[in-house]
Protein backbone atom coordinates (compact mmCIF):
# COMPACT_ATOMS: atom_id res chain seq x y z
CA UNK A 1 0.00 0.00 0.00
CA UNK A 2 1.55 3.16 -1.01
CA UNK A 3 3.28 5.41 1.63
CA UNK A 4 2.13 2.56 3.93
CA UNK A 5 3.83 -0.83 3.40
CA UNK A 6 7.66 0.83 3.04
CA UNK A 7 10.67 -1.20 4.27
CA UNK A 8 10.11 0.03 8.32
CA UNK A 9 6.46 -0.98 8.64
CA UNK A 10 7.05 -4.06 7.00
CA UNK A 11 9.67 -4.84 9.72
CA UNK A 12 7.33 -3.79 12.35
CA UNK A 13 5.08 -6.35 10.96
CA UNK A 14 7.43 -9.18 10.37
CA UNK A 15 9.10 -8.71 13.97
CA UNK A 16 5.59 -8.94 15.70
CA UNK A 17 3.66 -11.03 13.04
CA UNK A 18 4.75 -11.89 9.68
CA UNK A 19 2.37 -12.98 7.14
CA UNK A 20 3.70 -15.23 4.20
CA UNK A 21 4.18 -12.74 1.89
CA UNK A 22 4.52 -8.91 2.05
CA UNK A 23 4.09 -6.66 -1.04
CA UNK A 24 6.04 -3.09 -1.54
CA UNK A 25 4.49 -0.31 -1.97
CA UNK A 26 3.13 0.31 -5.76
CA UNK A 27 6.70 1.96 -7.78
CA UNK A 28 6.25 2.98 -11.35
CA UNK A 29 7.89 0.61 -13.78
CA UNK A 30 9.33 3.63 -15.66
CA UNK A 31 10.52 5.66 -12.87
CA UNK A 32 12.65 2.21 -11.70
CA UNK A 33 13.91 1.82 -15.30
CA UNK A 34 15.30 5.52 -15.69
CA UNK A 35 18.18 7.20 -14.59
CA UNK A 36 16.47 8.97 -11.92
CA UNK A 37 16.02 5.45 -10.20
CA UNK A 38 17.67 6.60 -7.14
CA UNK A 39 14.84 8.72 -6.00
CA UNK A 40 12.13 5.66 -5.76
CA UNK A 41 14.43 2.91 -5.27
CA UNK A 42 13.56 2.99 -1.73
CA UNK A 43 10.30 1.92 -2.00
CA UNK A 44 12.12 -1.58 -3.01
CA UNK A 45 14.49 -2.02 -0.20
CA UNK A 46 13.91 -4.64 2.47
CA UNK A 47 15.56 -6.58 4.91
CA UNK A 48 15.74 -9.93 5.16
CA UNK A 49 14.08 -10.78 7.83
CA UNK A 50 10.94 -9.30 5.45
CA UNK A 51 11.25 -12.19 3.03
CA UNK A 52 9.12 -13.18 1.11
CA UNK A 53 9.03 -9.71 0.03
CA UNK A 54 7.56 -9.14 -3.83
CA UNK A 55 8.03 -5.78 -5.65
CA UNK A 56 5.11 -4.27 -6.99
CA UNK A 57 5.26 -2.05 -10.49
CA UNK A 58 3.03 -0.06 -12.42
CA UNK A 59 2.91 1.73 -15.68
CA UNK A 60 1.78 0.82 -19.18
CA UNK A 61 5.36 0.47 -21.49
CA UNK A 62 6.42 -3.01 -21.82
CA UNK A 63 10.35 -2.07 -22.23
CA UNK A 64 10.30 -0.65 -18.64
CA UNK A 65 9.29 -3.37 -17.18
CA UNK A 66 11.33 -5.29 -18.99
CA UNK A 67 14.15 -2.86 -16.73
CA UNK A 68 12.46 -2.71 -14.16
CA UNK A 69 12.36 -6.66 -13.82
CA UNK A 70 16.32 -6.86 -14.71
CA UNK A 71 16.48 -4.09 -11.46
CA UNK A 72 14.42 -5.79 -9.17
CA UNK A 73 16.22 -9.41 -9.61
CA UNK A 74 19.45 -7.31 -9.38
CA UNK A 75 17.96 -6.24 -5.97
CA UNK A 76 17.20 -10.17 -4.50
CA UNK A 77 13.08 -9.69 -3.94
CA UNK A 78 11.16 -12.51 -4.39
CA UNK A 79 9.04 -11.77 -6.67
CA UNK A 80 6.92 -9.21 -9.08
CA UNK A 81 3.44 -8.04 -8.82
CA UNK A 82 1.71 -6.05 -11.77
CA UNK A 83 -0.91 -3.58 -10.34
CA UNK A 84 -3.61 -3.63 -13.01
CA UNK A 85 -5.91 -2.42 -10.60
CA UNK A 86 -5.29 1.16 -8.91
CA UNK A 87 -8.05 3.35 -9.48
CA UNK A 88 -6.58 6.68 -9.28
CA UNK A 89 -6.96 9.35 -11.63
CA UNK A 90 -3.02 9.85 -12.11
CA UNK A 91 -2.35 6.40 -12.46
CA UNK A 92 -5.64 5.47 -15.07
CA UNK A 93 -4.60 8.59 -17.14
CA UNK A 94 -1.68 6.93 -18.10
CA UNK A 95 -3.21 3.66 -19.39
CA UNK A 96 -2.13 2.17 -16.14
CA UNK A 97 -3.53 0.31 -13.28
CA UNK A 98 -7.01 -0.21 -13.60
CA UNK A 99 -7.37 1.39 -17.08
CA UNK A 100 -5.40 -1.55 -18.51
CA UNK A 101 -7.86 -3.68 -17.27
CA UNK A 102 -9.24 -6.10 -20.68
CA UNK A 103 -6.68 -4.32 -22.77
CA UNK A 104 -4.88 -7.55 -23.42
CA UNK A 105 -2.77 -6.60 -25.76
CA UNK A 106 -1.17 -4.25 -23.50
CA UNK A 107 -0.94 -6.56 -20.72
CA UNK A 108 0.40 -9.26 -22.49
CA UNK A 109 3.27 -7.26 -23.82
CA UNK A 110 3.60 -5.95 -19.97
CA UNK A 111 3.91 -9.96 -18.61
CA UNK A 112 6.23 -10.90 -21.52
CA UNK A 113 8.38 -7.90 -20.68
CA UNK A 114 8.65 -8.90 -16.73
CA UNK A 115 9.31 -12.44 -17.96
CA UNK A 116 11.77 -11.34 -20.15
CA UNK A 117 13.59 -9.28 -17.70
CA UNK A 118 13.58 -11.90 -14.92
CA UNK A 119 12.71 -15.22 -16.30
CA UNK A 120 12.74 -16.92 -13.16
CA UNK A 121 11.33 -14.73 -10.29
CA UNK A 122 7.89 -15.73 -9.38
CA UNK A 123 5.08 -13.36 -10.95
CA UNK A 124 2.01 -12.16 -9.64
CA UNK A 125 -1.32 -10.14 -11.15
CA UNK A 126 -3.12 -7.43 -9.25
CA UNK A 127 -6.32 -6.51 -10.24
CA UNK A 128 -9.60 -5.61 -9.93
CA UNK A 129 -13.34 -7.05 -11.17
CA UNK A 130 -14.38 -5.46 -14.46
CA UNK A 131 -17.78 -3.51 -14.73
CA UNK A 132 -19.85 -6.39 -15.51
CA UNK A 133 -19.50 -10.03 -14.34
CA UNK A 134 -19.18 -11.26 -17.95
CA UNK A 135 -16.28 -8.54 -18.55
CA UNK A 136 -14.63 -9.75 -15.51
CA UNK A 137 -15.00 -13.43 -16.32
CA UNK A 138 -13.54 -12.56 -19.89
CA UNK A 139 -11.18 -10.88 -17.81
CA UNK A 140 -9.51 -13.73 -15.64
CA UNK A 141 -10.03 -16.38 -18.21
CA UNK A 142 -7.48 -14.11 -20.24
CA UNK A 143 -4.97 -13.79 -17.21
CA UNK A 144 -5.44 -17.59 -16.06
CA UNK A 145 -4.34 -18.31 -19.97
CA UNK A 146 -0.70 -16.45 -19.29
CA UNK A 147 2.44 -17.27 -18.13
CA UNK A 148 1.82 -15.80 -14.25
CA UNK A 149 2.21 -17.44 -10.63
CA UNK A 150 -0.17 -15.95 -9.07
CA UNK A 151 -3.32 -13.62 -9.47
CA UNK A 152 -4.61 -11.74 -6.74
CA UNK A 153 -8.29 -10.00 -6.88
CA UNK A 154 -9.99 -7.10 -5.39
CA UNK A 155 -13.48 -7.76 -5.62
CA UNK A 156 -14.54 -4.09 -6.12
CA UNK A 157 -14.39 -2.34 -10.05
CA UNK A 158 -12.51 0.57 -10.27
CA UNK A 159 -15.63 2.57 -10.08
CA UNK A 160 -16.30 1.33 -6.46
CA UNK A 161 -13.16 2.26 -5.20
CA UNK A 162 -13.51 1.00 -1.90
CA UNK A 163 -17.06 2.19 -1.01
CA UNK A 164 -18.83 -0.58 -1.29
CA UNK A 165 -18.87 -4.25 -0.13
CA UNK A 166 -15.75 -6.49 -1.52
CA UNK A 167 -17.51 -9.17 -3.78
CA UNK A 168 -16.53 -12.13 -2.60
CA UNK A 169 -18.73 -14.15 -4.84
CA UNK A 170 -16.76 -12.92 -7.82
CA UNK A 171 -13.44 -14.82 -6.02
CA UNK A 172 -15.14 -17.55 -5.76
CA UNK A 173 -15.80 -17.89 -9.80
CA UNK A 174 -12.25 -17.11 -10.23
CA UNK A 175 -11.08 -20.00 -8.22
CA UNK A 176 -13.64 -22.13 -10.43
CA UNK A 177 -11.96 -20.62 -13.61
CA UNK A 178 -8.60 -21.54 -12.39
CA UNK A 179 -9.57 -24.94 -11.71
CA UNK A 180 -11.01 -25.41 -14.62
CA UNK A 181 -8.28 -23.54 -16.92
CA UNK A 182 -5.23 -23.48 -15.40
CA UNK A 183 -4.59 -24.96 -12.16
CA UNK A 184 -0.96 -24.30 -11.80
CA UNK A 185 -2.15 -20.39 -10.61
CA UNK A 186 -2.44 -19.61 -6.91
CA UNK A 187 -5.46 -17.63 -5.96
CA UNK A 188 -5.37 -14.57 -3.52
CA UNK A 189 -8.80 -12.93 -2.71
CA UNK A 190 -8.56 -9.43 -1.23
CA UNK A 191 -11.03 -7.36 0.05
CA UNK A 192 -12.48 -6.45 3.36
CA UNK A 193 -10.69 -9.32 5.63
CA UNK A 194 -9.91 -8.05 8.71
CA UNK A 195 -8.95 -11.01 11.26
CA UNK A 196 -7.00 -13.93 11.09
CA UNK A 197 -10.43 -16.09 11.30
CA UNK A 198 -11.60 -14.64 7.76
CA UNK A 199 -8.95 -15.40 6.29
CA UNK A 200 -9.79 -19.10 7.49
CA UNK A 201 -13.00 -18.71 6.49
CA UNK A 202 -12.58 -16.86 3.03
CA UNK A 203 -10.05 -20.02 2.42
CA UNK A 204 -12.76 -22.56 3.32
CA UNK A 205 -15.74 -21.07 1.76
CA UNK A 206 -14.40 -19.92 -1.64
CA UNK A 207 -11.59 -21.97 -2.11
CA UNK A 208 -9.33 -19.20 -2.62
CA UNK A 209 -5.36 -20.40 -1.96
CA UNK A 210 -4.45 -17.07 -0.07
CA UNK A 211 -5.65 -14.03 1.09
CA UNK A 212 -4.33 -10.32 0.82
CA UNK A 213 -5.09 -8.18 3.33
CA UNK A 214 -4.92 -4.35 2.82
CA UNK A 215 -6.43 -1.83 5.97
CA UNK A 216 -7.52 -4.42 8.20
CA UNK A 217 -3.25 -4.48 9.30
CA UNK A 218 -3.96 -1.01 9.99
CA UNK A 219 -6.79 -1.69 12.27
CA UNK A 220 -4.45 -4.92 14.32
CA UNK A 221 -1.27 -4.62 13.43
CA UNK A 222 -1.13 -8.35 15.30
CA UNK A 223 -3.63 -9.55 12.68
CA UNK A 224 -1.14 -12.23 11.20
CA UNK A 225 -0.68 -14.22 14.64
CA UNK A 226 -1.53 -17.32 13.77
CA UNK A 227 -4.27 -19.06 15.91
CA UNK A 228 -8.03 -19.87 16.09
CA UNK A 229 -8.78 -16.96 18.02
CA UNK A 230 -7.61 -13.28 17.89
CA UNK A 231 -5.02 -12.60 20.97
CA UNK A 232 -5.70 -8.87 22.35
CA UNK A 233 -2.96 -6.75 22.82
CA UNK A 234 -3.15 -3.97 25.26
CA UNK A 235 -2.63 0.01 25.35
CA UNK A 236 1.08 -1.09 26.67
CA UNK A 237 2.03 -2.79 23.95
CA UNK A 238 0.56 -0.32 21.26
CA UNK A 239 2.29 2.46 22.84
CA UNK A 240 5.35 0.40 22.82
CA UNK A 241 4.84 -0.34 19.15
CA UNK A 242 3.91 3.17 18.15
CA UNK A 243 7.41 3.96 20.15
CA UNK A 244 9.08 1.88 18.32
CA UNK A 245 7.55 2.06 14.58
CA UNK A 246 8.51 5.75 15.26
CA UNK A 247 12.18 5.56 16.01
CA UNK A 248 12.21 3.42 13.52
CA UNK A 249 11.09 5.40 10.83
CA UNK A 250 13.25 8.28 11.64
CA UNK A 251 16.81 6.11 12.21
CA UNK A 252 15.81 4.80 8.38
CA UNK A 253 14.37 7.82 6.91
CA UNK A 254 15.76 10.55 8.30
CA UNK A 255 14.84 13.54 6.70
CA UNK A 256 14.52 11.76 3.36
CA UNK A 257 11.14 11.07 4.24
CA UNK A 258 8.35 13.91 5.57
CA UNK A 259 7.70 13.19 8.89
CA UNK A 260 3.65 13.48 7.81
CA UNK A 261 4.05 9.90 6.31
CA UNK A 262 4.19 8.80 10.08
CA UNK A 263 1.89 10.59 11.80
CA UNK A 264 -0.54 8.72 9.40
CA UNK A 265 0.26 5.88 11.64
CA UNK A 266 -0.79 7.39 14.74
CA UNK A 267 -4.43 5.86 14.79
CA UNK A 268 -3.43 2.97 14.31
CA UNK A 269 -1.65 2.74 17.52
CA UNK A 270 -3.88 5.31 19.71
CA UNK A 271 -6.97 4.27 20.48
CA UNK A 272 -9.58 2.51 23.12
CA UNK A 273 -8.36 4.16 26.13
CA UNK A 274 -9.10 7.11 28.34
CA UNK A 275 -7.40 10.23 26.89
CA UNK A 276 -6.64 8.82 23.16
CA UNK A 277 -7.94 11.76 21.98
CA UNK A 278 -5.88 13.91 23.20
CA UNK A 279 -2.79 12.31 22.73
CA UNK A 280 -3.08 11.99 18.97
CA UNK A 281 -4.16 15.20 18.47
CA UNK A 282 -1.22 16.04 20.45
CA UNK A 283 1.03 14.05 18.11
CA UNK A 284 -0.65 15.21 14.90
CA UNK A 285 0.44 18.39 16.00
CA UNK A 286 3.95 17.70 15.81
CA UNK A 287 6.87 18.29 13.01
CA UNK A 288 9.58 16.16 13.72
CA UNK A 289 11.00 12.98 15.24
CA UNK A 290 12.36 15.17 18.56
CA UNK A 291 8.73 17.16 18.75
CA UNK A 292 6.97 13.27 18.69
CA UNK A 293 9.14 12.27 22.00
CA UNK A 294 9.00 15.38 23.76
CA UNK A 295 5.18 14.77 23.81
CA UNK A 296 6.06 10.58 24.61
CA UNK A 297 7.92 11.78 27.65
CA UNK A 298 6.26 14.33 28.80
CA UNK A 299 3.61 12.10 28.91
CA UNK A 300 5.60 9.54 30.97
CA UNK A 301 6.18 11.84 33.52
CA UNK A 302 2.69 12.78 34.15
C1 LIG B 1 -3.65 3.81 1.64
C2 LIG B 1 -3.80 2.72 0.63
C3 LIG B 1 -2.81 2.53 -0.31
C4 LIG B 1 -2.93 1.49 -1.26
N1 LIG B 1 -1.92 1.31 -2.14
C5 LIG B 1 -1.97 0.24 -2.98
C6 LIG B 1 -0.87 -0.08 -3.83
O1 LIG B 1 0.16 0.62 -3.84
N2 LIG B 1 -0.98 -1.18 -4.61
C7 LIG B 1 -2.10 -1.98 -4.61
O2 LIG B 1 -2.14 -2.98 -5.31
N3 LIG B 1 -3.15 -1.69 -3.85
C8 LIG B 1 -3.11 -0.62 -3.02
N4 LIG B 1 -4.18 -0.36 -2.21
C9 LIG B 1 -5.36 -1.25 -2.26
C10 LIG B 1 -5.22 -2.40 -1.27
O3 LIG B 1 -4.09 -3.20 -1.60
C11 LIG B 1 -6.45 -3.31 -1.27
O4 LIG B 1 -6.60 -3.86 -2.54
C12 LIG B 1 -7.73 -2.57 -0.89
O5 LIG B 1 -7.53 -1.68 0.18
C13 LIG B 1 -8.83 -3.59 -0.52
O6 LIG B 1 -8.38 -4.47 0.47
P1 LIG B 1 -8.73 -4.25 2.03
O7 LIG B 1 -10.23 -4.22 2.14
O8 LIG B 1 -8.09 -5.44 2.71
O9 LIG B 1 -8.13 -2.93 2.42
C14 LIG B 1 -4.08 0.67 -1.27
C15 LIG B 1 -5.08 0.88 -0.33
C16 LIG B 1 -4.96 1.89 0.62
C17 LIG B 1 -6.06 2.08 1.62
Amino acid sequence: MDDVTDKVFREIIAQIAKPDVMFTEFTSAEALSSEGREKIAHKLSYTENQRHVVAQIWGADPESFKKAAMYIKEQGLDGIDINLGCPEKSIMKRGSGAASINNKELVEKLIDAVREGAPKLPLSIKTRLDKTQDLTKEWISFLLSKNINALTLHARTARDLSKVPANWEEIGKAVELRNKLNPEVTIIGNGDVRSYEEIIEKHKVYGVDGVMIGRGILHNPWLFEKGAVSQSHGTKEYMELLIKHTKLFNDTWGKTKSFEVMKKFFKVYIKDFRGANELRQQLMGTKSYEEFCEVINNRALR
